[in-house]
């Protein structure tokens, strides 16, 4: 696509949204030309407080499955649009509500902590929601000892080096964060050894150990403002880079992995964006008795906020 087509697609885009009422979201992970295009760029847990505040008729959700159920299980009266509909987290895949529910028998007494990369479903079987942001202010805000995590047992590992509480990690993982490998860490402090390590809690528990920060990809955007630091290496997936080089342009920011790539969320481009804005589908959508079920997850979660 040249530099001329996509400039005449973004302004279609913008255009439409206006007639539309529409409000686009994008995650830090998208393609550069969607977050340019979009009112709120943010991570998940930002995503969803934007989605549950806002007065549009419609909202185009420029990132994951998950994250257009979300927005939809807190504004059931607005249109969710999710681009592309193949755009899934194989990680909330991983676990289904058969599984969860077997697991939740074999452990009677433990509260069930799920991560928002889950789908409604299990949101709904599930006793609170948290995000890579929020996840140890909301276990250790928990009236229970023994913590059900899932899917994620990287960040439950995490989790469970923060808290006292016993936290039982689900297997599941994200196949986009386990490619970021300990060498990788210890090359690039090596070739920069001025810099700051940040890496996001989905990482395996030996690449987290190498890290100075381990940090949400909103976190890691207040954390690039903030520090003093001129040179960053970014433990996550490489659209992050996009935001971070925008926003600190007087900063060097080095992808631990550029094998680092979420395929699904590039799925979302700038043509299926306008394509989607003028079909008006794919709709995302959740049976109302599991969405009430999953909303009380989730409001749980924002009430408690960001860690
Ligand atoms: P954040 O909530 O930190 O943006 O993470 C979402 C995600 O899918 C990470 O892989
Ligand atoms: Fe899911 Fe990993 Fe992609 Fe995040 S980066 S959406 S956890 S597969």
């Amino acid at each position: 696509m040249t530099e001329n087509t996509d400039a005449k697609m973004a302004e279609a885009i913008l255009r439409l949204k206006e007639q539309r009422k529409a409000i686009i979201l994008a995650h830090n992970y998208q393609l550069g030309e969607i977050q340019d295009i979009a009112d709120f760029v943010g991570d998940s847990l930002e995503l969803s407080q934007k989605a549950a505040k806002t007065d549009a008729d419609v909202i185009v959700f420029c990132g994951v499955h998950f994250m257009a159920e979300t927005a939809y299980i807190l504004s059931p009266d607005k249109t969710v649009l999710l681009p592309d509909i193949n755009a899934g987290c194989p990680m909330a895949n991983m676990v289904t509500v058969e599984g969860l529910r077997q697991r939740k028998r074999e452990l009677p007494g433990a509260i069930v902590v799920c991560y928002i990369n889950s789908s409604a479903a299990v949101k709904a079987e599930s006793d609170v929601c948290c995000t890579s942001a929020n996840a140890v202010k909301v276990i250790e805000s928990l009236d229970a000892e023994d913590i059900l995590f899932v899917p994620d047992q990287y960040l439950g590992d995490y989790v469970s080096t923060k808290t006292d509480k016993r936290v039982i990690p689900w297997p599941g993982f994200c196949p986009t964060h386990i490619r970021i490998q300990p060498q990788h860490i210890t090359n690039l402090r090596q070739e920069y050894p001025q810099a700051r390590v940040v890496v996001h809690p989905e990482c395996r528990p030996e690449v987290i150990a190498l890290a100075d920060e381990v940090l949400s990809t909103g976190g890691m955007c207040r954390f690039a403002r903030e520090t003093e630091h001129e040179e960053i290496i970014v433990g996550t997936e490489v659209g992050m880079i996009h935001r971070l080089r925008k926003e600190n342009p007087g900063k060097r920011f080095i992808p631990a992995s550029e094998q680092a790539i979420c395929p699904r969320m590039k799925l979302i481009t700038l043509e299926s964006v306008l394509w989607s804005l003028q079909e008006m589908t794919p709709e995302v959508k959740v049976p109302e008795e599991t969405r009430l079920k999953a909303k009380v997850a989730v409001d749980k979660m924002l009430e408690i906020g960001r860690g």
